[in-house]
């Protein structure tokens, strides 16, 4: 048993654990309830898995270290952990969920955080095959924005991966899992929240290099990781999921540049382009931040595509011709239906006295608000159900 069972307590009973949402390489996490409000919340609990996995061990509800020798490692991890739920707590946007609390039970650490009902974009593209550019461009416009959050703190995920990007229903997309995360300090040394990941198809060279090299070198190759390198993750994310192949690795990127990628038809050149722009091995060739990606002269046309609008999964070109056609014929019909209800409501503004010409003008008025009101939701409404229908 290397989790807890479902029904178990925690904090007094503040907390009853449901089931395991997912179990990786330091933690397990649950799906809880926090019993004074009935709601659902996540709990993460640090459980060091894996290859490490010879550290802990579990008797019951407790989490036992192994030996004394480990038990320096465990508190370094546990450490690590605190951190993880302190620097996403630190962290305030929509797309990122928040932290309720931590406490430590059962020899081991938890925190608390908002359930996401929803799945990975790695659960989503294993059951559906690649995804539309329109629907990876949609969840890239809720990411970046909270990705931008966290680097404005300096703040670098550093394990960006279709598995660590959570998506709801609603298209919502919530980047989670900052186990991996770093934080340049003011006095500027580098602290590292638990291990360092290395998703193969994920990792850049800069981050790579860290696994090889003296404690001398680290501290340099520390020095090498910035925002460059989420973006580098975030671009292997965006082709993992326009293609559904694992991402080149950097090995090969080196060796074939632009070859190494191969886009299904229906991906435009911009974000072909952009794509390759993010994942240059060389750090230098990247965009710096994400400022650079979405402003920068050669990020321009990425960032006008992610602009556009479009709140439907359909391609853009679908979204705008079904705009127009729903839009002509909504105004058609909301004309139609003013041409027939004027003359009784004229009546009606007449019989209260009005003079014929204000009440007119009252009632166009009146119908002028309705309209600007109302029509561009029923609009929006038409265009996206007919969107659904085609492009899920
Ligand atoms: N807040 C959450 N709400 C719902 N499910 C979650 C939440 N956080 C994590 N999960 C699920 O648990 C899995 C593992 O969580 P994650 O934070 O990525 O930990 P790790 O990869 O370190 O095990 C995720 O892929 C997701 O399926
Ligand atoms: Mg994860």
């Amino acid at each position: 048993m290397q989790h807890l069972q479902p029904n178990t307590t925690l904090q007094g009973g503040k907390y009853r654990i449901e089931n395991v949402l997912g179990q990786g390489g330091f933690g397990i996490t649950y799906l809880a309830t926090q019993v004074s409000l009935n709601r659902r919340v996540a709990i993460k609990e640090l459980f060091i898995g894996g290859e490490g996995q010879a550290i802990n061990d579990r008797r019951g509800n407790q989490v036992i270290v192994t030996n004394s020798a480990n038990q320096q490692s465990f508190l370094q991890q546990k450490e690590k952990f605190k951190k993880e739920a302190l620097r996403l707590a630190q962290l305030n946007h929509p797309n990122l969920v928040k932290v309720h609390e931590f406490f430590e039970e059962n020899g081991t650490a938890y925190f608390v955080m908002d359930y996401i009902a929803g799945e990975s974009l790695r659960t989503k593209l294993n059951r559906e095959g690649r995804l539309s550019e329109s629907l990876v461009l949609n969840y890239m416009r809720k990411i970046l924005p909270a990705l931008e959050v966290a680097h404005k703190q300096s703040i670098w995920h550093l394990d960006i991966k279709p598995e660590n990007i959570m998506v709801d229903k609603n298209g919502n997309a919530y980047l989670i899992d900052f186990g991996a995360s770093k934080h340049i300090e003011n006095n500027s040394t580098l602290s590292t929240s638990l291990a360092l990941a290395y998703t193969k198809g994920y990792c850049p060279p800069e981050l790579a290099d860290l696994s090889y090299g003296s404690q001398d070198d680290l501290v340099q190759a520390l020095k090498d990781i910035g925002p460059w390198t989420d973006i580098y993750a975030l671009g292997a994310t965006m082709y993992n999921l326009l293609t559904d192949i694992i991402p080149p690795s950097s090995n090969r990127l080196y060796r074939e540049g632009r070859n190494a990628f191969s886009f299904p038809s229906g991906v435009s050149s911009a974000i072909k382009d952009m794509i390759v722009w993010m994942m240059k091995p060389n750090r230098e060739e990247r965009p710096q931040n994400l400022v650079d990606l979405l402003k920068s002269p050669k990020g321009q046309s990425f960032s006008e595509i992610l602009n556009r609008q479009n709140p439907t999964n359909a391609p853009y070109i679908v979204y705008m011709l079904v705009s127009v056609i729903c839009s002509l014929f909504v105004t058609g019909f909301a004309f139609l239906v003013v041409w027939f209800l004027f003359n009784p409501f004229r009546d009606i503004l007449l019989s209260m006295n009005i003079s014929p010409g204000a009440g007119s003008f009252i009632f166009i008025i009146l119908v002028i608000i309705g309209m600007f009101i109302y029509l561009p939701k029923v609009n929006m409404r038409l265009i996206k159900y007919i969107c659904s229908l085609f492009y899920k």
